[in-house]
């Protein structure tokens, strides 16, 4: 049995993740989607709203579990006695980034290795951060995220007018 970690913010969760764990939950057997919990002083969403979203978009990939994590990842892959951490890499920005946070946690557990899935060309642009500014500035993000949350992020920004 393969278990592997695709951990993140997910503030919120894009296209572009989505895409990344329906090609990881393909390979493995179970693939946790683990939200990092007070990641930022100032998040959009709360940790149970991400995971709330995370679960609808995902909840047609049997082998997807969605919970979050504090800590170290490198202890919480021992806690689900884990074979990889899943990550996505859209540039070579991501990858330098990337490369040094695995030989990191291969140092804090040495069992756990990274697996890196490239992004869909069409997705590499996307970030939970660049979908935040361009919808509080008034743009189109429709095309960064699935429709459930694009208008769970048009309404909370519609209340923080
Ligand atoms: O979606 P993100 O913000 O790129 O995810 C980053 C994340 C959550 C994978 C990373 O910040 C993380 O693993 N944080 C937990 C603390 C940790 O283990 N850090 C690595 C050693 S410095």
């Amino acid at each position: 049995m393969s278990v592997w970690i695709y951990p993140g913010s997910f503030d919120p969760i894009t296209l572009g993740h989505e895409n990344i764990i329906a090609r990881g939950a393909k390979l493995c057997d179970t693939l946790y989607v683990a939200v990092l919990e007070n990641h930022s002083k100032h998040p959009t969403f709360t940790t149970d709203e991400k995971i709330e979203l995370i679960k609808e978009c995902t909840s047609h990939m049997p082998n997807v579990v969605v919970e979050c994590f504090s800590g170290l990842l490198a202890d919480y892959a021992k806690q689900k006695d884990a074979d990889a951490i899943l990550r996505g890499i859209r540039n070579t920005g991501d990858y330098e980034y990337e490369h040094n946070m695995s030989q990191l946690n291969k140092k804090l557990n040495s069992n756990i290795e990274t697996v890196f899935v490239c992004a869909e060309p069409e997705l590499a642009c996307i970030s939970s951060s660049s979908v935040k500014e361009i919808a509080k500035l008034g743009g189109d993000f429709s095309w960064m995220v699935n429709k459930n949350i694009y208008n769970k992020l048009k309404d909370y920004i519609n209340r923080r007018k």
